[in-house]
């Protein structure tokens, strides 16, 4: 079933966070509905641009709409993740997506509002729901002094004042994380004095945290011991998660973990059978992997084992 990401933050807000899993194909999507249904967790499917443009904007849709009849007990939101005005509004009204991010950080705050309100009037006409972002995400390094940093990170007090102009739904922040394999050369981690100010500016409002994969050391040792090269890739301790859902994150993005998982499975296949040639073995293993990595995370988010009480505030 599809609901707006506003309703699972109702249900989850300073309880626990809702794992944003992007997804590009269908062996990530059954992997996902598989692992969310097996650990019994709500969730949210992410869709990038980059992703609308793989193979056809269409295709995901299909393969989501099959999955949500394959899978009839999994309750869900679809997003558009990192989306530009043009996005938005083509996602707006393909009458498909429950949720729209506008990401407009990169511009100026009176900038960053002003685009943000359009596209949340456009979005709620239609009854979706909009995450906007303010503040640099970007790895914070340990030689940055602490003005440079906090210029980086989300200001509390405009936090407040954003939010309250642009009429958006959900906000992401910038406390230390950053996209991708490589978010800390050191012993850098998420600021918590930060991310606690804005709860302060914005009780009971939905916070997202975005670049939170973990990049587990384990399956980085594995990938380069089958032929990578990932050196130095770190990411953020999923044991801090639940403290974030306790600060107001009710929404936590992860794409890269899943592309880690992918790339181990993949390549020690191929290392180990070096004779295989049929994509469906390999295929087969990847979901099975992917649904277990998705329900992992949904235990360390704190979602796992809550699909019956989310159904029961949804009054289904
Ligand atoms: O934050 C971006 C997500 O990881 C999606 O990545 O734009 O390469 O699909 P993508
Ligand atoms: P990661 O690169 O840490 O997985 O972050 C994904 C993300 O923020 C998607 O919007
Ligand atoms: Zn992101």
């Amino acid at each position: 079933m599809i609901v707006t990401t506003k309703k699972l933050f109702e249900a989850a807000y300073g309880k626990y966070a809702i794992g944003a899993y992007n997804i590009n194909n269908l062996e990530q999507t059954m992997g996902l509905f598989r692992g969310c249904i097996d650990s019994k967790a709500p969730f949210i499917i992410q869709i990038s641009k980059g992703a609308r443009a793989y193979t056809h904007k269409k295709m995901l849709e299909g393969l989501i709409t099959s999955a949500n009849e394959v899978f009839p007990d999994a309750i869900f939101a679809v997003h558009l993740d990192h989306g530009d005005e043009e996005s938005c509004y083509d996602c707006i009204d393909s009458g498909f997506y429950s949720s729209v991010m506008i990401d407009a950080s990169h511009e100026p705050f009176e900038k960053n509002i002003e685009i943000t309100r359009r596209v949340v009037d456009a979005a709620h006409a239609k009854g979706l729901v909009v995450e906007a972002e303010l503040g640099q995400l970007g790895g914070v390094e340990e030689h940055v002094n602490v003005d440079e940093a906090n210029a980086k990170l989300t200001d509390p007090r405009q936090a407040r004042e954003f939010v309250e102009r642009s009429g958006c739904d959900s906000l992401a922040v910038a406390i230390g994380t950053s996209h991708g394999a490589f978010k800390f050369t050191g012993t850098q981690g998420l600021h918590f004095e930060v991310l606690s100010a804005i709860q302060k500016e914005l009780p009971g409002f939905p916070l997202v945290m975005h670049g939170s994969s973990s990049v587990p050391q384990d399956e980085v040792v594995r990938i380069n011991a089958a032929g990578g090269k990932l050196l130095g890739a770190k990411g953020v301790d999923a044991g801090q998660f639940r403290m974030a859902a306790t600060l107001g994150v009710t929404k936590i993005n992860i794409d890269t973990d899943g592309r880690l998982v992918w790339t181990r499975v993949h390549r020690e296949f191929f290392r180990d059978n070096p004779e295989q040639f049929d994509l469906r073995p390999i295929g087969k293993i990847f979901m099975a992997e992917y649904a277990k990595f998705i329900a992992d995370k949904n235990d360390k988010l704190g979602s796992a084992n809550q699909l019956d009480s989310v159904r029961t505030f949804l009054g289904q």
